[in-house]
């Protein structure tokens, strides 16, 4: 099977060589072939060019793509998509001036999704986790990672992770996942934190990675949730399992979680908001990806990550959605973009490097997603008629999609 697209407009993040990050002034560049056609062999980009050098190129099915734009899909690094239900009644609370703060301490937040998601059995999960799946491939992810985390049982993590490994098999995008094994204290052990890491230590990183559910370790390190010593020990529990970290630090307060997970080898430390100088040296010449969740910030009224200090240090920097019940109930990255271009000031170029190219990279797949490249997958998304490519995060909020395409077919 074939598939050619041709006179394309503008065709974004052409890469000659498989690039699997870019950081710094980098980020400035944004590689657009004009004019151009591509062409899928199965799943797989085979050959893309200027239609001025295009010998008729034969294929089982050819889209004309005069007017659009072809992009590589969104990579979201971070969601939380599996959840029972909704937490609407918090955001009216939060309307009438509650704090995130004030609603986790009077035992709603991540607790009251925690609760949902144990009475929830898991074939209803499923559903309700693959309906919102759905929308987002439709909104253009073509890779995502998810994490578990409101179940805060062992066997409610089990089923969470049990639910992602089913996505992964029904759906035909890349899915990572994630045990984020100590997101909130639960109710029965709220004087007993430490009762809580030993479980998670003990009982539900081994039954996680005996069951191989789980790519990556998570933990939600902020006040109030659990503190750098909690952090480093769940931390040291998943590096025996080889579980590799991607965690929540900075969203409230900076207190060295990122240090932490350098240390660590984190492929990603997430959300930022509060961001110490401190902070932005230490991820020099690391390994580890800053990722701003910038929808979160737009949902929560909190500040923005501040991906100028990140990128003008020289760092590279992902943009992804944390679709969740609590913070973000939106999975949108085309919103994420504009959000991130509007707030964060980040330029088109930089935003749309940041939640292709760097996505995939704090996901582990820069070298099969997240751009347009001979050899990589053929996951494309095809614009409506637009003027440019700066019409994507400037058009804030329309949906300009004509077209998703996932390993070379449309979905
Ligand atoms: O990334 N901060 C921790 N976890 C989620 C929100 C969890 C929730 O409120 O349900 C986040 O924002
Ligand atoms: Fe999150």
């Amino acid at each position: 099977m074939t598939l050619l697209i041709t006179n394309i407009k503008e065709l974004l993040q052409v890469r000659e060589h498989n690039v699997t990050i870019v950081k710094g002034d980098d980020m400035k560049v944004l590689p657009v072939l004009k004019n151009a056609y591509v062409l899928i062999e199965h799943d797989t980009i085979v050959e893309y060019g200027s239609m001025d050098d295009f010998d008729d190129i034969e294929a089982d099915e050819i889209i004309d793509a005069t007017g659009k734009i072809v992009l590589p899909t969104w990579c979201d690094s971070h969601t939380h998509i599996v959840y029972a239900g909704d937490r609407t009644q918090e955001f009216v609370d939060r309307i009438n001036g509650l704090s995130y703060e004030d609603i986790a301490n009077r035992g709603g937040g991540i607790l009251n999704s925690a609760e949902k998601l144990q009475n929830t059995s898991e074939d209803d999960l499923y559903e309700q986790a693959a309906n919102r799946l759905t929308q987002v491939i439709k909104s253009g992810t073509g890779a995502i990672e998810i994490k578990s985390g409101y179940g805060l049982t062992v066997e409610a993590e089990l089923k969470m992770l049990r639910v992602i490994k089913r996505l992964k098999k029904e759906f035909p995008i890349k899915v990572k996942s994630t045990l984020l094994a100590a997101h909130a204290i639960p109710k029965d052990y709220k004087d007993n934190k430490k009762g809580f890491i030993d479980l998670v230590v003990n009982e539900m990183i081994p039954a996680v990675a005996n069951e191989h559910l789980a790519e990556y370790i998570d933990v939600f390190c902020e006040k109030g949730y659990f503190d750098l010593e909690d952090t480093e020990r769940v931390l040291k529990a998943a590096k025996e399992h080889h579980l590799i970290p991607k965690i929540h630090v900075n969203q409230f307060n900076a207190f060295g979680g990122v240090a932490l997970g350098v240390k660590y080898n984190a492929l990603s430390v997430d959300h930022l908001e509060e961001l110490n100088p401190e902070d932005v040296s230490v991820l020099k010449d690391t390994t580890t990806i800053p990722v701003a969740l910038p929808s979160c910030s737009y949902f929560l009224s909190i500040p923005y990550t501040p991906g100028r200090t990140i990128i003008d240090a020289g760092l590279p920097l992902a943009l992804a959605s944390d679709y969740n019940p609590g913070s973000t109930p939106s999975g949108n990255m085309n919103f994420v973009v504009s959000t991130a271009c509007i707030k964060m000031k980040l330029t088109p170029e930089e935003a749309i490097n940041a939640a292709t190219i760097n996505g995939a990279y704090a996901m582990g797949v820069s070298n099969i997603y997240g751009s347009i490249c001979r050899g990589k997958k053929a996951n494309l998304i095809l614009t409506k008629d637009i003027p440019n490519y700066y019409y994507i995060p400037y058009a804030f909020g329309d949906d300009l999609i004509d077209k998703v395409i996932i390993n070379g077919e449309i979905f």
